[in-house]
């Protein structure tokens, strides 16, 4: 739809009082994006003349969102006086004076309505040549909906807000979803005289619908095909309904694209997620913010990626990921911690309890238990001992360590860095090594072990310990003895 002539109007300056929030309510998040980011990104698609979003409430914060998300939308600011109305009459009055198009309505609460959605609302406003066209829904419980009431001849005549309805208009099942396409003209023809006498004292937008059919201008009305479409969020319970519902489309789409997903109930996947055919995500699982999969990798159970990039028939098993980066057929997990610039190459491995920050692994290196690794670079084939632990921070500054190809560790090794392991080199258990190892060498930090004889007897007598000791010497003497005599037969 490009010379469309076609505006859109997003509505977003209304406080939000129902979700007793220090955020305003069109920036809490489903899916990853803001339910306003939700309504703009679906309106860009329809690539209209004007986008303009209407603010007031928390204006700087809401602002500075779109300003980072979508720069080529206007904002509007709406003035003291409340109501939709009123928001929609700013917003009209901003577009240039010569716009004789339509106008669709959107509001920045109502976060799943889709492009085509849209796009057949204008669509069907224009094959009628209506003045106004609403979409509506039909929902087993429409309360907190304006309510959308019907002549005789099945007409729309007027939309009346629950707050104001008689018992027999909440009865109505048929509600406004909140989202119209008006002519530019009818709008302007009428927001400028609707009242504010009304249970809320408020410029109702629904008050339009009632003065064009009054001055006999034609209204048309689409019922939505799924009415959870128009869900509305002023509430958290109706946020977290709307959050599941967008999830549940979202991992429907996957399944449909090849995507094995074992317990969607338990299954959190954001809009911009992407992932491969034949990837397999298994229960408890959070693919979160740009988090990409490739194909045969399989996620799960228990994990939570959040701009994560997974490598093809790689394996995450309960792990904790942010901006990390696991390559083609590694393996994470079980109970790993991947922090932000983690970085794993093909074939490598981390393992149970071990901690990654700042970090390149080279391909098929392997981090398989209990390590912390900060700061620091892996090069290929290498092995680290269980319980590696890099001492990155001295107190004041973050140092490197570099551990070149083919390194094997001994267990329990500390790495005080800045330090260097030289390629293929090897560390004894326990070491603490502080001092670069050169390619090929074997370091050793730990003093020989002594064995101070009878220590314990000696210095803690009458402890269970020393009695066990004792026991353990007289049964290795009787033992000797035996053995002494058999040898003497
Ligand atoms: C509104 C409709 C109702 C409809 C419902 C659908 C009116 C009077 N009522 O009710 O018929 O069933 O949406 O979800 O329109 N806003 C402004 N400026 C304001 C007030 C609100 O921009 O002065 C914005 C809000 O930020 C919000 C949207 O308009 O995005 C809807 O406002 P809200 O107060 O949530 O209206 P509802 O009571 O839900
Ligand atoms: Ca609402």
């Amino acid at each position: 739809m490009s010379e469309n002539n076609l505006a859109i109007v997003i509505l977003a300056a209304g406080q939000g009082t129902r979700m007793r929030s220090r955020t305003p309510k069109v920036l809490h998040e489903i899916g990853g994006r803001s339910l306003l980011a939700h309504v703009v990104v679906n309106a860009e698609k329809l690539a209209a003349e004007h986008v303009e979003v209407v603010v007031r409430h928390e204006r700087d914060r809401i602002v500075a969102h779109l300003a980072d998300l979508f720069p080529s939308v206007t904002v509007v600011d709406q003035d003291e006086i409340p109501g939709t109305g009123r928001a929609v009459e700013v917003a009209v009055d901003a577009l240039p004076a010569g716009f004789d198009g339509d106008v669709l309505v959107l509001s920045g609460d109502v976060p799943l309505l889709e492009a085509d959605t849209m796009r057949e609302l204008v669509e069907a406003h224009r094959a009628t040549h209506a003045a106004a066209t609403l979409l509506t829904a039909i929902l087993d419980d429409p309360t907190g909906y304006g309510r959308v009431i019907r002549d005789v001849d099945g007409s729309v005549s007027r939309i009346v807000e629950q707050k104001d309805a008689s018992p027999e208009e909440a009865a109505v099942t048929e509600t406004n979803a909140g989202v119209y396409v008006f002519s530019a003209a009818a709008l302007r023809r009428t927001l400028p005289s609707i009242g504010t006498d009304n249970a809320q004292n408020e410029k109702y937008l629904t008050s339009v619908i009632g003065m064009l059919r009054e001055a006999n201008e034609r209204i048309s009305a689409e019922v939505a095909g799924d009415p959870r479409v128009t869900f509305g969020v002023n509430d958290r319970a109706q946020l977290s309904d709307v959050a599941r519902i967008l999830n549940a489309r979202i991992v429907r789409r996957w399944q449909r694209d090849g995507v094995t997903i074992m317990d969607p109930a338990t299954t959190w996947i954001d809009d911009e997620v992407s992932l491969a055919q034949d990837v397999t995500i298994l229960p408890n699982t959070y693919l979160l913010g740009a988090t990409s999969i490739a194909e045969g990798a399989t996620i799960g159970p228990d994990t939570t990626l959040v701009d994560c990039e997974v490598g093809e028939d790689a394996v995450v098993k309960r792990t904790d990921a942010t901006l990390a980066v696991i390559g083609d057929r590694a393996t994470v997990g079980p109970w790993s911690y991947l922090r932000p610039g983690a970085t794993l190459a093909e074939d490598g491995k981390i393992g149970t309890f071990v901690e990654i920050k700042n970090s390149q692994i080279g391909a098929g290196s392997k981090v398989p238990h209990l390590s912390y690794v900060g700061d620091t670079t892996i090069g290929t084939g290498v092995n680290l001992g269980a319980g590696a632990i890099t001492a990155n921070y001295d107190d004041i500054t973050k140092h490197r360590t570099v551990i070149g190809d083919e390194v094997h560790t001994g267990s329990h090794n500390v790495f005080v860095a800045p330090v260097t392991i030289g390629a293929g080199a090897k560390t004894g258990a326990g070491a603490v090594i502080r001092k670069d190892v050169p390619a090929g060498a074997l370091a050793l930090s730990v003093a020989p072990q002594r064995n101070v004889e009878g220590w314990v007897e000696k210095n803690r007598q009458g402890t269970r310990a020393a009695a066990a000791a004792e026991d353990a010497r007289n049964a290795q003497k009787a033992a000797d003895g035996r053995q002494g005599q058999e040898e003497d037969r």
